[in-house]
């Protein structure tokens, strides 16, 4: 069976690097809007009885680009693919795994029955937001993390009087696989969520004076959680700086200005979504292209896949 990469337009950059870490060129394909907002997907490359990877990170524009990948899913297989397969290195709905007020929706479980529409026979995800989200998906899913990745660019800026934060109550877990690699103690910031957009702080937990901060998580969108947890590591005597480390890096609305003023270091993320204009932030890119074309590597030849599940 031959390997075939796709791309849909979110981040063509990223799937050319994997195709051709793989010695392979794109499929060709054509996007195009209709007039009235349809978009339109056209494979004309051959995919008749290949393995076919379609890449695209659902980064915004989020409903565009999820569309587009599931479009070119549903193209990839009707053109005759054998076997296809979704690389997402960001998966957007991801948060929207449970129901925090009635009347909400399960964004993730709807995202995933999508996939799962179009006859996805597996799932390659970078760091969802949580792994629970496997749960939702019908067909096997491939998890991998850009935590290593992010640890390999930390290491170096991290100090023995370095302390890692968690920004929240849910990144505790991915703070605490830090601090024990790197070897030093976590704080985690009690913050809830008022909107979309804006986060409450109600204190930190464990000791942060006199340490640098090196806050990890699995995003950043609007910056708002970072801008709150730096803002009360300080407060709580942390020295001025600091470091953050998170695997998707969209960089949304105001985050741009919110990071800017709390006067980091470095801002270390991986590639997993097309980046985005940063002005003068300190970010720093990590690139995910080998590890993606190393797992598809592995599944298009069959190798037993070794990388241990996330929420060990
Ligand atoms: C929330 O649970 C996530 O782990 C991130 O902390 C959050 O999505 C970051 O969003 P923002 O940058 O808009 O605060």
């Amino acid at each position: 069976m031959s390997l075939s990469i796709l791309a849909g337009s979110a981040h063509p950059a990223l799937a050319d690097a994997v195709a051709r870490r793989l010695g392979r060129s794109l499929v060709e394909n054509g996007l195009e809007r209709f007039p009235d907002g349809e978009v339109h997907v056209r494979i004309s490359g051959s995919v008749r009885g290949a393995d076919v990877y379609v890449v695209q990170p659902t980064s915004p524009p989020v409903e565009a680009n999820l569309i587009e990948l599931l479009l070119l899913a549903d193209a990839g297989r009707r053109a005759g693919a054998r076997r296809v397969t979704t690389v997402i290195p960001y998966f957007g709905y991801a948060r929207q795994d449970r129901r925090v007020h009635a009347g909400e929706a399960l964004g993730a479980r709807v995202v995933a029955d999508l996939l799962g529409a179009v006859h996805v026979d597996r799932v390659i995800a970078v760091d969802l937001h949580a792994a629970s989200v496997e749960g939702f998906l019908a067909m096997p899913l491939e998890h991998r993390s850009a935590v290593p990745l992010l640890l390999e660019a930390l290491r170096p800026l991290a100090g023995a009087e370095s302390v890692v934060v968690a920004p929240d109550l849910g990144a505790a877990k991915l703070a605490e696989r830090f601090g024990a690699i790197l070897g030093l103690p976590v704080a985690v910031v009690r913050k809830t969520r008022v909107s979309g957009s804006a986060v409450e702080v109600r204190g930190v937990s464990g000791e942060v004076r006199g340490r640098k901060p090196i806050l990890v998580d699995d995003m950043i969108s609007t910056g708002g959680t970072i801008e709150a947890a730096v803002r009360a590591v300080r407060a709580a005597g942390a020295r001025p700086g600091g470091v953050v480390a998170a695997s998707h890096g969209l960089f949304v609305g105001p985050a741009v200005e919110r990071l800017a003023a709390a006067g980091l270091e470095r801002i270390v993320v991986a590639n997993g979504v097309p980046p985005v204009a940063t002005g003068a932030l300190p970010v720093e890119r990590v690139d995910l292209a080998p590890l993606l074309a190393a797992t598809i590597e592995e599944l298009h030849s069959g190798e037993p896949v070794d990388d241990p599940p996330l929420s060990s």
